[in-house]
């Protein structure tokens, strides 16, 4: 097992990579427990749950709502949930990130923790202290920053996620070798078929790199003021890609970083060859490298986007593998690259 601590503002988080679902009730403080699980997770793994209320969720983004959260209050109000309770969040990001935001908010804050059971979860969600649901139509726009207590991230129960669910957590975990750390990098190369077939060694190695890599960020700069952004890698075009066209979070961030190193490459900061090294590798994991979405379309998605503060965007760049560098870019050199690269 290995140990990452996060500490900040919002409270210190202790990760567990390597630990056990079965192992919870160990880590637990003795208060009244309630778990918010969703519904296969619960249908898998129920039988290693601790002793407690189980509040279980339809599985799936469309959960992550104001909605959700008022019932889950009501639930705790009957349960007679009270300041002294902990809550316990057991699944992928979506749980995660409703039970965070409901531990943080019912009565003003209870004391909660995670054990993350997607990929996603186990690399990106569960590490980093933000939580939240969507509304009206955007991601996240309602959330706090809050650590949970601890996070569980136990290999074994990735067996039973499917493969698709694979794919949106293998996109975060290049994205943490390409910002942060080429050795990572180049253990993906080497590894990539121990990788999907999901060998344990090959996802302990993923999972304690990635968030090794997302607490030090984290641990740096909490509240995204400068250094977290580099988290966004694929992301600004990764967004867009997803709500055109209805593909997954991991398959857009793909498409994300590839636009994202092919900038990188014509303003002169990266290889051609690397960019050709981390095509090879997203293909080979089944990641998709491009998209037919017409680029004036990405870009007006992007014009949209609520976090955009004016009409440049903090864009990622990478100046090599594992070396991220941020940069303002405006809009309209989107355009022009996209038009250039349509003519050459
Ligand atoms: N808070 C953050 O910093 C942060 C970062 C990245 C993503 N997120 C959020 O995470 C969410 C996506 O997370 P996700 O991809 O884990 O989605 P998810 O929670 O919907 O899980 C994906 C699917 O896998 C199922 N599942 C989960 N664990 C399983 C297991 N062990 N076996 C079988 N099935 C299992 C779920 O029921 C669901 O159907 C998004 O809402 C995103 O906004 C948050
Ligand atoms: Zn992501």
């Amino acid at each position: 097992m290995k140990t990452y601590t996060i500490s900040g503002a919002s409270g210190t988080s202790t990760i567990l990579v390597g630990e056990q679902l079965r192992n919870l009730a160990a880590h637990l403080p003795a208060a009244k427990l309630v778990i918010i699980t969703d519904r296969n997770v619960e249908r898998y793994y129920a039988d290693r749950f601790p002793q407690a209320a189980v509040i279980s969720l339809a599985p799936g983004e469309a959960s992550k709502s104001l909605a959700t959260v008022e019932m889950i209050y009501g639930r705790l109000l009957e349960l007679e949930t009270d300041r002294t309770s902990f809550i316990v969040g057991i699944g992928g990001g979506v749980v995660c990130d409703i039970a965070g935001f409901a531990a943080a908010t019912f009565m003003r804050g209870l004391r909660c923790a995670y054990v993350a059971t997607s990929l996603l979860a186990q690399v990106d969600a569960s590490v980093g202290g933000k939580n939240g649901v969507n509304l009206g139509g955007y991601k996240n726009l309602v959330g706090t920053f809050s650590q949970p207590q601890f996070v569980i991230c136990d290999p074994l129960l990735l067996k039973t996620l499917p493969e698709k669910e694979i794919l949106c957590g293998l996109a975060e975990v290049v994205k943490h070798a390409l910002i942060r750390d080429a050795e990572l990098f180049g253990y993906l190369e080497k590894n990539d078929s121990q990788i999907q077939k999901l060998e344990a060694a090959a996802v302990e190695r993923m999972v304690s790199d990635s968030v090794a890599i997302k607490s030090a960020i984290v641990n740096q700069d909490e509240k995204e003021g400068g250094l977290r952004r580099l988290l966004n890698f694929g992301h600004t075009f990764g967004h867009a890609v997803e709500h055109l066209n209805r593909i997954s979070h991991g398959e857009a961030v793909s498409i994300g970083m590839m636009i994202a190193v092919d900038i990188s490459v014509s303003k002169g900061l990266l290889s051609i060859s690397d960019a050709d090294r981390i095509k090879q590798l997203l293909r080979r994991l089944n990641l998709p490298v491009r998209c037919g979405i017409d680029p004036a379309r990405m870009i007006d998605a992007i014009r949209k986007d609520k976090k955009r503060e004016s009409d440049a965007v903090h864009f990622i760049l990478l100046r090599g593998i594992g070396e991220a560098v941020v940069q303002d870019i405006p809009l309209a050199e989107f355009q022009d690259f996209f038009t250039s690269k349509q003519n050459s």
